[in-house]
């Protein structure tokens, strides 16, 4: 009888995780559970996953310093009012780490259109927690990317207290820049496009600056930086990331001369 009803249990369980397993057709169903087809990143998979306090993301790309979107900081110079939160996937976790900011670099040029990334630099480094290297050339820049953060779970929705993730395909120029897309908007050189045709899965506000990423020759590397999309999730409306192997010699260049 207790078997059974143990049986009968798991049984329920399974059936309710199948029927609210995301899946890109069900974005817009209300009771989507998670972000724009994601689901809850695990403890230390991702452990360079930063969340900076003007409700941004970003990802460690040293001790001292968190790569970020340029539209989410407002200036190059002194800054000590962002604190960044790392280490855990649970913002309200004890075991979280943070850190206050000292300045905060954004790519030269910025001017609202490309050039979207910049470095908050923190007061102190951090130490123990893997770093994502970025690309380095063009190689990475198709296939399949994984997308986190703690921004909105559905257009117009709230942050999140926990990481999500998912994973999206890579978008060419040419069909994000269709008239069925983005009609030219997409500065194809610096910018790389990612989603499903049938929208469902995505990031969002709160998820800007945050890393898009995939597998290397040994282990993550960084492709992209949230940037922008119109909404959320929405069917011919893919992500658009900064494509950092377009940059990744002027970061590189930046992060020394901010001091590694
Ligand atoms: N600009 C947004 C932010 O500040 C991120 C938008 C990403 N949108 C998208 N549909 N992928 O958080």
């Amino acid at each position: 009888m207790r078997r059974w009803r143990t049986l009968l249990a798991i049984l329920a369980a399974v059936v309710t995780a199948a029927t609210m397993s995301p899946s890109p057709a069900a974005a817009s169903d209300p009771v989507t559970p998670y972000v724009v087809g994601g689901t809850r990143a695990a403890q230390g998979e991702f452990p360079w996953m930063v969340r900076l306090s003007m409700g941004c993301g970003g990802a460690l790309y040293s001790p001292t310093l968190v790569l970020t979107a340029a539209h989410c900081v407002s200036r190059t110079g002194a800054n000590t009012s962002i604190t960044a939160t790392l280490g855990v996937v649970d913002l309200q976790s004890s075991s979280r780490i943070t850190r206050r900011s000292n300045y905060v670099y954004r790519a030269p040029g910025y001017n609202g259109n490309g050039d979207d990334w910049a470095f908050v630099r923190l007061a102190s480094p951090v130490t123990g927690i893997a770093t994502l290297p970025i690309v380095t050339s063009t190689a990475y820049d198709s296939g399949t990317f994984t997308i986190a953060g703690w921004g909105a779970a559905s257009e117009g929705g709230s942050q999140q207290r926990y990481l999500l993730k998912a994973t999206v395909p890579f978008v060419s120029d040419a069909t994000c820049n269709s008239s069925a897309m983005y009609g030219g908007d997409v500065i194809a050189a610096e910018e790389i496009c990612a989603g499903y045709t049938s929208g469902g899965v995505d990031t969002c506000q709160g998820d800007s600056g945050g890393p898009m990423f995939r597998q290397g020759a040994s282990g993550w590397v960084q492709v992209g930086i949230v940037s922008w999309g119109d909404g959320c999730a929405r069917p011919n409306k893919p992500g658009v990331y900064t494509q950092v192997s377009y940059f990744s010699a002027a970061i590189r260049s930046a992060a020394t001369s901010l001091g590694g």
